[in-house]
């Protein structure tokens, strides 16, 4: 990696992919086997459906697809390709990481490759290193991947949090670019809240005692987390918009995490952003986690709605706790 010369540098996008699990869990279907419904689980976080990895299909599948179809996007082979990133909390074994396994599965080697672990904010992490590869010439490309197979973590009997999650992936491809691209990044944590939304199973910490996979669940204080996610998310768009010193009317689309709907709606009405200018797939896909930026992004590049030259404003928060943010020109 051998720093370039010239400025300025931006990471622009330049192609964008998704992959989501062929098979389609419904709310009437979770409600056969768990005490839920329909009408709570829409009414409280606008999720409808969700996607579920096949047996046997991991991570680094849902990562491979969405990278080829980035690629694609973006026009170049793997074998271009100078950094590649995973943001994921379910990566397929616990190494060698994510990111390494996609990089054979796309058939190259020679590039560094590693995962981020962010839970929900894994993408937004992924990306800004990714732009501090670029901006500063260390590379002059980058795939950022979020996948996640969350619901291989999931308790199917606890009505609290198997609706919440689904499974897929999406993918971007970064160039690097004279003129525009990623403005501003904005990467936050605060670790002592830990503990509300989890998955304490350990490796250094030992497994407890006749723990089996049944102990390898996502534990969650839904309404603490909702407040905190709330705030941040606050906090964290108006630090973008200041950071930049654009004014939130400039912002063309507001692509969020999609965890619930309620919170994507409380960030809009913050950013007095109408909801036809905000990007949900919620209702389709559920939390996906560090996919679902990149898979709403995708959705909405590829169905025409986010044209070049647009504002857009990225958000995510997530267990850790972890939240950021990413202004991009797109
Ligand atoms: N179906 C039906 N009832 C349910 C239910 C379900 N799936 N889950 C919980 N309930 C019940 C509760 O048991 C409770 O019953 P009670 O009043 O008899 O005790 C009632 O519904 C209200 O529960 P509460 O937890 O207060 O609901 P809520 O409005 O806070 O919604 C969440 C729960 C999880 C949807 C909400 O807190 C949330 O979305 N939190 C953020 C989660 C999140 O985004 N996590 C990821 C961040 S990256």
């Amino acid at each position: 990696m051998q720093p370039m010369t010239g400025a300025p540098i931006f990471a622009r996008i330049a192609g964008t992919g998704s992959y989501l699990p062929e098979r389609i869990v419904t709310n009437d279907d979770l409600a056969k086997t768990i005490d839920t419904s329909d009408e709570w689980i829409a009414a409280r976080t606008g999720i409808r459906q969700r996607h579920v990895a096949a047996e046997g299909e991991c991570t680094s599948d849902l990562a491979l697809e969405a990278a080829k179809r980035a690629l694609d996007a973006a026009g170049m082979s793997a074998d271009e390709i100078e950094l590649i990133i995973v943001g994921t909390t379910t990566p397929d074994v616990i190494f060698p990481s994510t990111a390494t396994i996609v990089q054979s599965k796309l058939g190259v080697a020679g590039c560094p490759a590693f995962d981020v672990n962010a839970a929900c904010s894994g993408f937004i992490y992924a990306l800004t290193v990714a732009d501090k590869f670029i901006r500063s010439g260390s590379v002059r490309n980058a795939l950022v991947i979020g996948a996640e197979t969350l619901t291989r973590m999931l308790d199917w009997t606890d009505r609290t949090t198997a609706v919440l999650f689904g499974d897929g992936a999406g993918a971007v491809v970064l160039k690097a670019d004279s003129e525009t691209g990623i403005l501003s990044t904005h990467m936050h944590a605060d670790g002592s809240k830990g503990d509300l939304l989890h998955n304490p199973v350990g490796v250094s910490k030992g497994f407890l005692p006749g723990e089996d996979r049944a102990g390898v669940v996502v534990k969650m204080a839904g309404n603490e987390v909702f407040k905190h996610a709330v705030k941040a998310l606050d906090s964290v768009v108006e630090e973008a918009l200041e950071a930049n010193g654009i004014d939130r009317s400039e912002i063309d689309w507001l692509i969020p995490h999609q965890a619930n709907l309620r919170i994507i709606e409380a960030t809009a009405k913050r950013l007095h952003m109408p909801m036809d200018h905000v990007v949900v797939t919620v209702d389709k896909h559920g939390n996906t986690s560090s996919g679902s930026v990149p898979l709403a992004l995708d959705e909405a590049v590829r169905s025409g709605r986010v044209a070049r030259g647009q504002l857009l404003l990225l958000e995510a928060f997530g267990g850790g706790f972890t939240w950021g943010s990413a202004l991009l020109r797109y």
